[in-house]
């Protein structure tokens, strides 16, 4: 630690022009980052330093693509704590090895990586920088050691490029979640979060405080059950991470530093996937969520189907109809439907299949993944206050049961899966 002190002094000693400023990857202990320079990562890809967004006046730390000229932030340091005075403001590693923004000779740090890791003999500040990866990464290196300390990924805002995570780190509880900018010329927290929902089942949920606003189904091992199959969407493979450290979907990408690519949630909580084309110089959205109007959280209530195609866009499944009349025929779907008739459990009733749907919210549903279909109907079966179940993969394996409202269904032409609704004898009759 006195090493770093010293060294640090040492260069605000001699005249701080002389500081070798970073021009490369990495920042040092003894390198600084000034207003106007940048890091840029080994292969061009991504670049770190000071901007302003939109309109803004204020400074921010961000990493940027280097080879996009419409500038393009994925990450931002300072969101919600802008600087003013973008000429008396550094970027340095304090003696705790945490990065951080200094405005002026101010010693309390607008922002840092709040790393706080002493400098003793296992990390010394030689062996000890921060570097940008090409794949976007502001990683915290230890020579000595091989992880990295700290890792900007770890704390995403509105953006996923290849190789960034969603979900929970269930060692560090990290939990890797996308927040929106507040507005195009402010990144500090905006109103949308989307973060791993579910219990059990991986599930993404973009909510506005408490309130849901869409979510995109269940993960069925290929895709989300609740996206539309994407055939253009070969740009990005999507990983299952889950073991005892973490449950996650790993974004990738083919050719990602040939194709510039990116997720991100914008300030109105549509999450876009967008690529940088060279031909147009623009950003293409290939697939934006919500993409039509039965993506909007329970639009068709309790028990209710949402199909984008029909003039009456709301129906019930099989057994239900609609609570009130009167709104349906409104088209307000929000007060759902109720059973024709109530239910007479285990007398001869069983289920009907619903297909290509997008299974309703798991996070009311029961999941075991270790069960296969046929020991899924079973455990429905038994339980007379299951309304129904459904595979959790594409494979037929895993099984989703729920006990209570179908939430959120949404009918799809192609993909989506199958959902077998428990219905009365009679019911039943009618269809055999
Ligand atoms: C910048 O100015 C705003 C308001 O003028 C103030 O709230 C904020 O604390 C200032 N930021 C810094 C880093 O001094
Ligand atoms: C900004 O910082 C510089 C250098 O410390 C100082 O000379 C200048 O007065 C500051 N400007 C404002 C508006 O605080
Ligand atoms: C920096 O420190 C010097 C001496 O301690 C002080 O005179 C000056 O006002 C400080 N500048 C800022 C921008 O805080
Ligand atoms: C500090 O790190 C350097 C570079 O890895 C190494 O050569 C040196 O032995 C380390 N010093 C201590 C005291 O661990
Ligand atoms: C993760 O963060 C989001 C947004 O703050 C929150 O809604 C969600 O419940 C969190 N998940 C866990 C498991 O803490
Ligand atoms: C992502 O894809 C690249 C190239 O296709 C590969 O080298 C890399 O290992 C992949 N990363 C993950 C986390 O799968
Ligand atoms: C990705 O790169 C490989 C090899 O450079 C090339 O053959 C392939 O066409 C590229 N894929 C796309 C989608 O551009
Ligand atoms: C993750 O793995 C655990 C243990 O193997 C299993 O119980 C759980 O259902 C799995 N979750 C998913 C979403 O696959
Ligand atoms: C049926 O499921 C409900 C909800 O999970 C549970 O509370 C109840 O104990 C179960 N009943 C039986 C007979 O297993």
């Amino acid at each position: 630690m006195d090493c770093m002190i010293a060294l640090l002094s040492l260069y605000s000693f001699f005249n701080i022009n002389n500081v070798c400023f970073a021009t490369d990857d990495t920042i040092t202990p003894n390198k600084l980052l000034r207003d106007g320079d940048t890091l840029v990562s080994n292969g061009g890809t991504f670049a770190l330093g000071f901007f302003s967004p939109g309109n803004s006046q204020k400074r921010y730390v961000g990493i940027w693509f280097n080879k996009v000229p419409e500038q393009t932030v994925v990450w931002v340091a300072n969101r919600n704590s802008p600087i003013n005075n973008s000429s008396s403001v550094v970027v340095k590693i304090d003696n705790k090895a945490n990065l951080a923004i200094f405005d002026g000779n101010s010693s309390n740090p607008v922002w840092s990586t709040q790393v706080s890791i002493p400098l003793t003999d296992n990390i010394n500040s030689s062996s000890l920088f921060y570097k940008l990866l090409d794949t976007g990464n502001l990683v915290l290196h230890d020579e000595n050691k091989g992880d990295f300390l700290w890792q900007s990924f770890d704390f995403p805002t509105d953006t996923l490029v290849p190789e960034m995570k969603l979900g929970l780190n269930l060692k560090s509880g990290l939990n890797w979640s996308l927040t929106s900018w507040k507005s195009r010329d402010d990144p500090s927290f905006g109103d949308f979060v989307m973060s791993l929902g579910g219990r059990g089942s991986l599930e993404y949920y973009v909510k506005k405080g408490s309130r849901v606003m869409w979510r995109t189904g269940p993960w069925n091992g290929l895709t989300w059950n609740g996206l539309p199959v994407m055939t253009t969407d070969f740009i990005f493979h999507s990983t299952l991470i889950n073991n005892s450290d973490e449950l996650s979907i790993s974004l990738n990408a083919s050719n990602a530093s040939s194709i510039f690519s990116r997720i991100y949630l914008d300030v109105l909580g549509i999450s876009r996937r967008s690529t940088w084309s060279e031909d147009t110089h623009r950003w293409n959205d290939f697939v934006t969520a919500p993409g039509d109007v039965c993506e909007n959280y329970g639009k068709c209530g309790a028990f209710g189907s949402c199909n984008p195609n029909n003039a009456q866009i709301c129906s019930c499944v099989p057994g239900y109809e609609p609570k009130s009349h009167k709104d349906w025929y409104l088209r307000d779907g929000l007060e759902g439907c109720v059973r024709k008739r109530e239910l007479l459990c285990g007398k001869g009733d069983g289920f009907l299949k619903l297909e290509k749907v997008k299974l309703p919210d798991t996070s009311n549903a029961r999941v075991d993944m270790s069960l296969g279909i046929k020991d899924c109907q079973i455990e429905c079966r038994n339980n007379c206050s299951c309304t129904g179940y459904a595979s959790a993969y594409v494979d037929g394996s895993g099984c989703f049961a729920w006990f209570g409202d179908f939430l959120d269904i949404k009918e799809f032409i192609e993909g989506g899966q199958d959902l077998f609704v428990r219905v009365d004898a009679i019911e039943l009759g009618k269809f055999c």
